[in-house]
């Protein structure tokens, strides 16, 4: 069983639609048993809410559904999952910040190190929140490689 946890600053926008994708392709290739898969935010401005409607549009036009609560990342997250997978610098900062060892330190990672190509590797997934629709679907198209490339490795 690997536990994958995908984290954002809100979980609205970017880590609700990576969890979205990596289910959806895990579902297709009949792995459901073999993982847990969640995402959080690093902050506490959404706690409880559904995305943003601009994600949930984005998905849905492009044949995704996503269904899922925000809530925040707290230390128990070291403890139940294999593999943090941030979005950002920023988000890899905010999650350091909480950890006491190095072995949850290792659990973390961006989620663009599984960019196949390496000008792309390790870069930021760009927050979307305060830009327009083309951010969204930008979004989309990393989160779908690297969500994908990510069930490759495992
Ligand atoms: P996310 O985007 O981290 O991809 O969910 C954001 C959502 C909300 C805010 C910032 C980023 N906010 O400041 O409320």
């Amino acid at each position: 069983m690997q536990k994958i946890l995908f984290v954002c600053l809100g979980n609205i926008c970017r880590s609700p639609l990576a969890e979205a994708l990596f289910k959806k392709k895990v579902i297709q290739n009949g792995l459901t048993e073999y993982f847990k898969i969640d995402s959080c935010g690093t902050s506490d401005y959404h706690i409880g809410e559904l995305p943003d409607d601009r994600t949930i549009a984005n998905a849905k036009a492009n044949g995704l559904k996503i269904n899922h609560r925000g809530r925040q990342f707290t230390t128990d997250d070291f403890k139940k999952f294999d593999k943090i997978l941030v979005m950002d610098r920023s988000n890899l900062e905010n999650v350091f910040s909480l950890s006491t060892r190095l072995s949850e330190r290792e659990r973390v990672a961006l989620i663009r190190d599984y960019e196949e190509e390496n000008s792309l590797k390790g870069t930021n997934v760009p927050d979307p929140y305060y830009g327009g629709e083309k951010g969204f679907q930008n979004v989309y198209d990393i989160l779908e490689r690297c969500t994908g490339k990510l069930l490759e490795t495992l």
